[in-house]
């Protein structure tokens, strides 16, 4: 049992954060023994937390010990030297961190799915290389450990020109995000070949919201991931990845900004960023919204067999070398 003391000092330490985002000091006194009972078993288990940008705040000003985008999380998991990583974020990845780091114990603290990685399979990848024999590959990271298996690549928001470039052929079988390819597609001579996936979130983004932020906020400067419609991205000033978003705030005059995005990234601006005006509206993943702090305690104590990542070791091999050819091709 933590001391008063322990909970008052873990209390003021949430609200100099939290507070940012709306959270009173009431509310940080409620989860302080579960964020410091949280902390002290990472340290005795020589565990990390990786954070997804589009974790609650509670988690990633809490508990976790690195924020990130999925190439960010990706390296870091391929990079760490603790003996169990706990990635709060959906299941997929996680199942990258285990493919890149096999020898760790990967944990996952709910079973979240996604959209686009459920809305293809291994089975049709096989089908698209059939009928596209000359094709690159390209799968973005939102995929199953077994479509990248297949995939002679993989890519991420950040670095999905670059690898559409530096891949040799000209013809591109890239999947599984509609709207990404689209948006991609203006962008390079190579011809992409689409799937039909969608991501759920940022699919609900109209052109008619954007058009009316920029009427009342004529100064601000209005950011979207590249998984948001064509019709969006027309609209906006800069496309790109949650870590481009955020360095582009970071480095930019403008004062007002509006990030058509999953509002985890909203909450990390204004928490980090408190001199940065947040304008308009965000939306919620409900699968990265899956993951609570309960959840993180009770896999790092002990985990129940679905929140251990654990997958087969010819899928693994597979599609560590698509990643591992991602972080060639990106550097
Ligand atoms: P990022 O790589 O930009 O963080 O995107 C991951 C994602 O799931 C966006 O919806
Ligand atoms: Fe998947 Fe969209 Fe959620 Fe990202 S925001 S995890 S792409 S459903």
């Amino acid at each position: 049992m933590p001391s008063d003391k322990q909970i008052n000092g873990e209390t003021e330490r949430l609200f100099s954060k939290l507070e940012k985002v709306g959270w009173s000091k009431s509310d940080c006194e409620l989860i302080a023994p579960l964020t410091l009972e949280i902390n002290q078993l990472k340290k005795k288990k020589n565990a990390i937390i990786l954070a997804h940008s589009y974790q609650t705040p509670d988690i990633m000003y809490g508990v976790a010990d690195f924020l990130g985008d999925s190439y960010a999380l990706s390296l870091k998991a391929k990079e760490t030297k603790a003996d169990t990583i706990v990635f709060s974020s959906v299941h997929f990845m996680a199942e990258t961190a285990k493919i890149l780091n096999p020898r760790k114990t990967v944990l996952v603290p709910a079973v979240a799915g996604c959209s686009l990685a459920e809305s293809i399979t291994a089975d049709d990848v096989r089908g698209l290389k059939k009928a596209h024999p000359k094709a690159a590959v390209i799968c973005y990271i939102n995929t199953t450990a077994e479509v990248k298996a297949e995939c002679d690549v993989v890519c991420t928001s950040s670095n999905a020109l670059k690898i559409i470039e530096r891949v040799r052929q000209k013809e591109i079988i890239f999947l599984p995000d509609e709207f990404m390819a689209k948006n991609l597609q203006p962008l390079t001579k190579k011809k992409l070949i689409g799937w039909k996936g969608r991501c759920i979130v940022h699919e609900e983004f109209s052109p008619e919201t954007i058009k009316e932020i920029r009427k009342g906020h004529p100064k601000a400067k209005i950011l979207a991931h590249s998984e948001c419609s064509p019709t969006v991205i027309k609209e906006v000033d800069m496309m790109g990845s949650t870590k481009q978003m955020m360095d582009y705030v970071d480095t930019s005059k403008a004062e007002e900004f509006m990030l058509v995005t999953e509002c985890g990234l909203s909450d990390r601006v204004r928490t980090e960023k408190p001199d940065k005006k947040i304008i308009g509206s965000c939306a919620l993943c409900p699968y990265m919204k899956k993951i609570m702090l309960k959840d993180i305690l009770e896999c790092l104590k002990n985990p129940r067999p679905e929140q251990i990542i654990d997958l087969p070791s010819e899928v693994i091999q597979k599609a560590k070398k698509s990643l591992n050819r991602m972080i060639k091709l990106s550097q």
